[in-house]
């Protein structure tokens, strides 16, 4: 792989960060994921939009190559010929002495590097995910999208250690989102009910175009906190990330949903998402 590092394009191998790096010593970062489809970016605004949002709540200055970050993406997807999968972005404050306090001159750090994946053809949304609910312990600021992910990691394992495949988190008895994307059921009367936005969430990216094709659509939407019970006795679920898009879930704490298999809803969304990404 071909990947990018403030300023140079290099091979893998020879790409490097300093030991020093607040990204490495204390999670002092924020990052990105887009997708790539047939080569081409999904809702690339949407996520600069994001990461502006997640630098500025951090105080975070802009790293050199900011002005040319959609050209940094293009050519990488190019040199990787990347046809289906992400590109992944993260920005840091820099190497400084390790200090709590955030450095007086910092140099934040660019890194870039592409990632093959099946998205379009992938058999987990053919199948459904299988999801347990855990404890939500992430700190406050749900909202910007830090390298900060030990617990979402641990999510996923204690998913993967209860058979499932991912894990949703709640929070005061209300689901919050999942691991790394966000949560939504849909009622026996047709409603998609997803956590409204706030800091307790990420402000997922194919959410906002999700919920807009959604509401195109005639469905009914509803933004509000629901909890386990209200799913396990919902008609369908769904999850959406950019890795992800639309995927129906199909069993929630051992309960299933409907059939088994992903709901017509859920497959209606992740239709209209893939046409209107394409
Ligand atoms: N995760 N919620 C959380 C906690 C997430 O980590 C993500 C994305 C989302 C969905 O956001 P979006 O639709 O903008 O991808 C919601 C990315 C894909 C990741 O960490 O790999």
């Amino acid at each position: 792989r071909i990947v990018y590092v403030n300023g140079e394009f290099l091979p893998e191998e020879d790409a490097k960060i300093s030991i020093f790096d607040r990204g490495f010593l204390m999670a002092d970062g924020v990052y990105e994921v887009t997708s790539v489809l047939n080569g081409k970016l999904v809702d690339y605004d949407g996520h600069l939009t994001r990461l502006e949002r997640s630098l500025t709540a951090l105080d975070m200055p802009e790293p050199e190559g900011m002005d040319a970050l959609l050209e940094i993406h293009r050519e990488l997807v190019k040199r990787n010929n990347l046809k289906e999968g992400g590109v992944y972005l993260q920005i840091t404050r820099g190497a400084a002495d390790r200090d709590f306090l955030y450095p007086e001159h910092p140099k934040p750090s660019l890194v870039m590097f592409t990632l093959a994946m099946t998205l379009k053809k992938s058999p987990k949304a053919e199948k459904g995910l299988k999801i347990i609910s855990i404890e939500d312990q992430r700190w406050g600021r749900r909202d910007i999208k830090t390298v900060q992910l030990l617990y979402p990691s641990m999510g996923k394992m204690m998913a993967k250690d209860a058979g499932a495949d991912d894990a949703w988190m709640v929070e005061d008895g209300f689901v919050t989102e999942g691991t790394s994307n966000n949560a939504y059921i849909v009622t026996r009367a047709g409603t998609i009910v997803t956590r409204q936005l706030s800091n307790d969430i990420l402000h997922g990216i194919t959410r906002a175009a999700v919920l807009r094709f959604a509401r195109e659509a005639q469905m009914q939407v509803e933004e509000r906190p629901f909890t386990m019970d209200e799913a396990k006795d919902a008609a369908e679920a769904f999850i959406t990330s950019a890795t992800t898009f639309v995927t129906g879930v199909v069993e929630i704490d051992g309960v299933t949903l409907g059939d088994g298999a992903p709901g017509p809803v859920s497959r209606r969304l992740r239709e209209i998402y893939i046409e209107e990404a394409e």
